[in-house]
This record gives structure tokens, C-alpha cells and sequence, in this order.
């Protein structure tokens, strides 16, 4: 084998301990984030990761020691969380549809925050305090009137699930601070992800600002914290230019520093929320190419993963059409020629790639697909048509580690 890099010869021995599919993530990749992160905005902003990006525990107990907060959106999440040794007052809790035992074994739990998505939310959990005989910290979720353009995907700005509608906020907002066994202790916005444009995230961010200074105004009492969505993007496909980091930074620096400077924030933590740009470019999915079909002019590569390890490279995850997701053959050199990538299963929609540019595909070869670190194996669909989960590996500075999650069944083989 041919190391062409140092990152292939990690593919490559992930592939040979574990197998594949396999995802593999390579720590240091998410320190440099990290630490990139702190470069930009110096302590302007506290970080708290998004567990549904990347929920492994072993993920999840590494982040416990790069960031501030965890944000989970399941009780699933936040068992999840406690396991891998998070302190539940480090954690807040986010997410539409919150049923009433989440919400009360959150607050049994000791979670930090509910993040309040509706008064209804507010009106269970302030129930649910009550039995318990406590007083819980909660944030409000408002959903800003508009998002600027640039945002994969919008949580505001149109008819939506989440949190509680600017429109509505004079009037709701006071009936959640009616509940007595309920804190209000910020606010908290996340509008908008996957954003490359550094003057976007800034308009975002202002309207953020314009929106809790407003709510401030009417009367609550100074806000311990303030939750940014932060929409950080990553540049998924060949033609995506990266985010300019130091442009949002200073795009934005002016504008906290005069919030920030107003009495009544000057005590305030503000969080910039966020799970793919901590975690995305750091994953590789790996597969192997276990057979080739020429069909009616068109070379196949048929890989022992698909969609069923991978929804968001298949293009059934947030995305209108397929495009691509960066990829590369392990160890591979040669002229690029084009090639589909399709999965095991027995669906034509099961594609990773469609005409990618690789050098010449043969059997057993190893292809790695970049930007995987989060929503990778998450938001994918591993019971369908029973294929065994993924492994995965996480690369440390002493070498490989099995982090492998989602054990496969055994099957019964007798
Ligand atoms: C409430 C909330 N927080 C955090 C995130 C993480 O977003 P991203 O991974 O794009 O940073 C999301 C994404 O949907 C979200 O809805």
C-alpha cells in the first residue's frame, strides 16, 4: 500500500483493525477547531457542543474537556451525556417535541437548562419542578422573524417548530415568567446551520443581539446566559470555499462588545452553540469497494456501506439535489476518471457518489468520504436491510482506538 499521507496511513490501519464501513475521526483535527474557535473570539464566547452532531460517548467524554457546555436534545442524549461523565449542570437541553417524563428525569437529572421551546414546554416542566419541590433553570427559545440568505437550513423566518415565534414573544415570554417554579436565565436562538458566509453569520448574529437586547428591555432580570446558534458551516462538496473564521470574528467584535458592555449584560455568558464545525471535517467514513459493474457505458463501484451508514453523503439529508460529498480513494494516485459510488442496499437511492473524479476504482479498494464527522452516522437509517453497523475508530496521539458504538447484532450463526 501506498501512503500517500500521513492521514491515509490512519485510514488505512483503522481499516485493517476494525474493518469496514467504519467511521474514523481524528482527535487532534477536533483540538485544532477547538482551538481555532478560541483564536477567533478569544473569550467573547463559551462553547457548547451539539451532542445529536456526534453522540458516541467516547466523542462526547473528549468534548468534555474541549468545551464549556453540552446542548442534548433527548433524554436519550443526556443518559447518553451522564455516562460519559458530563456534569448534568453543564448540560442544556434543547428540542421541540420534549415529552413529559424527558423533561422530568432532565430536572430529576440535575440538567443545567431546559431550553424552553413553547409555553406549553414551560407549563410541564414548571408542573414538573413543582413535584419535585424545585425551582428550574430554564432558557427561552425565540425564533428570529427572519434569517439572512446563506444558511442550509432554517429553523426561522418562516412557519417552524422551534422555539417561540418573535411575533408572539411580548406576549408569551410574561406567562412563562409567571411560573413560579421555573428561572428564566437567558435566552437562546439558533435560526440557521451550515453557513460558509462570514457576512451572514454576522447579520445573523445581529439579529440575535437586536432581538435579546429588545426582550431585555421589557423587564426580565439581567441574563446569566445567551445562546448563539452559531450556523458555522463546512465546506462539504469540491467547490465549497471554507468559512472565513477571522472574518466573522471581526465581522462581528464591535457589535458584542457594545452589547456586552451594557449594564445589564455585563455579566452574561454568551455560548456560541454549535456541533458540525467542531466535529465534521474531523470524520472520515471509510468503505470498501467490494465489486465493479460497467452498466451501459457507466463504471459502478458497489461499497459495503451506503446510505444505510451514511444518509447525509447519499444526499437525503438536508440537501434539495445530490451533490457530492469530498472523498478520496486510500492510498490512491492515477489519473481521475469518473465513477458512481452506490451502497449495498437494494434501493437506487442508496448512491454516494455520482460521476466523482477518482483515480481508477477496482475491486477491494478503500474510499474515504471527508466532512463525516457529524450528522455521518447519527442521522442514518443502520437497521435497513440489517447490514452490521459501522465501527468506529477515533485516532489519538498514542494511535487507533476502537470507540465502536452501535454494536452489530450477532447474527444467528450457528
Ligand atoms: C438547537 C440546535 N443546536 C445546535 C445545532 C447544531 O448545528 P450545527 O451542527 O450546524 O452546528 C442544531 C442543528 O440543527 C440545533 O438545531
Amino acid at each position: 500500500m501506498n501512503y500517500s499521507s500521513p492521514l491515509d496511513f490512519w485510514l488505512q490501519s483503522a481499516a485493517e483493525a476494525f474493518g469496514t464501513p467504519s467511521y474514523v475521526y481524528i482527535a487532534s483535527a477536533i483540538e485544532h477547531r477547538a482551538a481555532a474557535l478560541r483564536a477567533a473570539f478569544g473569550d467573547r464566547f463559551a462553547l457548547s457542543f451539539a451532542a445529536k452532531s456526534n453522540p458516541n460517548p467516547a466523542m462526547l467524554d473528549f468534548m468534555r474537556r474541549h468545551v464549556e457546555f453540552l446542548d442534548v436534545s433527548s433524554i436519550g442524549e443526556f443518559r447518553t451525556a451522564l455516562a460519559a461523565g458530563w456534569l448534568p449542570e453543564r448540560i442544556s437541553f434543547t428540542g421541540p417535541g420534549k415529552r413529559g417524563f424527558e423533561i422530568r428525569e432532565a430536572i430529576e437529572g440535575g440538567v443545567g437548562e431546559l431550553i424552553l421551546e413553547s409555553v406549553r414546554e414551560a407549563v410541564l416542566a414548571d408542573e414538573e419542578a413543582r413535584k419535585l419541590g424545585l425551582v428550574q433553570r430554564v432558557l427561552i427559545r425565540v425564533a428570529p422573524p427572519s434569517v439572512p440568505k446563506g444558511f442550509g437550513d432554517q429553523m426561522a423566518g418562516r412557519p417552524s417548530a422551534f422555539g417561540i415565534d418573535w411575533e408572539v414573544a411580548a406576549e408569551e415570554i410574561p406567562r412563562i415568567a409567571s411560573l413560579v417554579n421555573l428561572r428564566i436565565v437567558g435566552l437562546h436562538i439558533y435560526s440557521g446551520t451550515q453557513c460558509l458566509k462570514a457576512e451572514a453569520i454576522c447579520e445573523n448574529y445581529r439579529n440575535f443581539l437586536q432581538i435579546f437586547g429588545e426582550i431585555y428591555e421589557a423587564g426580565l432580570p439581567p441574563p446569566e446566559k445567551l445562546v448563539f446558534g452559531s450556523g458555522l458551516g463546512i465546506p462539504y462538496h469540491d467547490g465549497d470555499l471554507p468559512l472565513d473564521l477571522d472574518a466573522v470574528a471581526a465581522g462581528i467584535s464591535i457589535d458584542l462588545e457594545a452589547f456586552t458592555s451594557q449594564p445589564r449584560f455585563t455579566d452574561t455568558r454568551l455560548v456560541l452553540e454549535l456541533g458540525r464545525y467542531l466535529v465534521g471535517e474531523a470524520g472520515y467514513f471509510l468503505t470498501r469497494v467490494i465489486a465493479i459493474k460497467e452498466s451501459r457505458g457507466v463504471r459502478m463501484g458497489i461499497c459495503d456501506g451506503g446510505m444505510n451508514n451514511h444518509l447525509p453523503a447519499s444526499g437525503h439529508f438536508g440537501m434539495v439535489m445530490h451533490r457530492n460529498y469530498a472523498m478520496h480513494k486510500v492510498g490512491g494516485y492515477g489519473e481521475p476518471e469518473k465513477v458512481n459510488l452506490v451502497g449495498p442496499l437494494c434501493t437506487s437511492i442508496d448512491r454516494l457518489a455520482i460521476g466523482a473524479a477518482l483515480p481508477r476504482i477496482e475491486e477491494g479498494d478503500l474510499i474515504a468520504i471527508h466532512n463525516s464527522g457529524a450528522y455521518g452516522l447519527t442521522a442514518s437509517p443502520i437497521h435497513f436491510i440489517s447490514h452490521a453497523p459501522p465501527s468506529e475508530v477515533m485516532v489519538e496521539a498514542d494511535g487507533l482506538r476502537d470507540i465502536t458504538y452501535i454494536r452489530a447484532l450477532p447474527l444467528a450463526a450457528h
